[in-house]
């Protein structure tokens, strides 16, 4: 089980910024021809120029958008980045809120990994990783759709990876836990409540700090990488111990 002998392709979803901006600059850093994609579609060419990737505008819960973009490609790599929370008390929330998280956080992740299967199929060869969240795993108050999300994939790239292991795929998940991204920036702009949200996640956390978005980088880089050949189906806490509780 070989990567390509050519340069390998990876495609990275939400890659503008944040977590995926970090992955996409690793990759490129590690020789590998990157497609940057993002809702935000100039965000994503600024991104790509700075690290000399290739970009496009992508929404992931748009399944034809995302089959006609990937469906063409052929990638050694796909990286399942493209995330979004929505803080509430579960009963204030209303149906149509859970349908955009579920559609980007989900939705997004089998349109995406369908779209790029077939080729790495015919390859023989492909590495898949899912970002996910420790709140997947354990849980979190004030969202609880989004961790509804997050567990929904661990289980979708399990099932992926028993399906796909004959054709040298591998599938698995990073499990992130606070890290110093937008998405974090925006939890604290949001007051008083959104700082001690904030105050309580770094507290169920080992480390006693938030991680930085080059730390999530590595675990789904090594996921990703030709050398990764006997791990999938996993789940990959980079989270600073958070996923042990309490
Ligand atoms: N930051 C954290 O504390 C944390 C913790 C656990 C898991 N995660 C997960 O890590 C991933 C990246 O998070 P981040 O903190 O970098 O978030 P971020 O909000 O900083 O960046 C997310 C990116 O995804 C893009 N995006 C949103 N909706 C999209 C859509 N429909 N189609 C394509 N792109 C879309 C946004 O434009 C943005 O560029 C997400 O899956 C998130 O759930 C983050």
């Amino acid at each position: 089980m070989t990567a390509s002998a050519t340069r390998r392709r990876a495609v990275v979803t939400g890659a503008a910024r944040g977590i995926g901006a970090a992955v996409a600059a690793r990759l490129a850093k590690d020789g590998v021809d990157v497609l940057v994609t993002d809702l935000d579609g100039a965000a994503a060419a600024r991104t790509a120029a700075a690290i000399g990737a290739r970009s496009a505008p992508l929404d992931v819960t748009d399944p034809d958008a995302v089959q006609e973009l990937l469906g063409a490609g052929t990638y050694d790599i796909l990286v399942n980045n493209a995330g979004c929370d929505d803080f509430g008390w579960f009963t204030e929330t209303t149906p149509q809120r859970w349908r955009h998280v579920l559609a980007v956080n989900v939705e997004g992740v089998l349109a995406c990994t369908r779209a790029v299967l077939p080729a790495m199929q015919q390859a023989r060869y492909g590495r898949i990783v899912t970002v996910t969240s420790e709140a997947g795993r354990i849980g979190s108050k004030g969202n609880a759709v989004y961790a509804a999300a997050k567990a929904a994939v661990i289980g979708f790239g399990k099932s992926i990876a028993r399906e796909n292991a004959r054709y040298g795929i591998t599938v698995n998940c990073v499990a992130p836990g606070p890290t110093e991204t937008p998405m974090v920036q925006a939890i604290r702009d949001s007051g008083p409540h959104g700082e001690r949200m904030l105050t309580a996640m770094i507290a169920g956390t080992q480390l006693g700090r938030l991680g930085t978005a080059e730390e999530i980088a590595a675990g789904v880089c090594f996921l990703a990488s030709p050398e990764a050949s006997y791990v999938t189906a996993e789940t990959l806490g980079v989270s600073g111990g958070m996923g042990l509780g309490g």
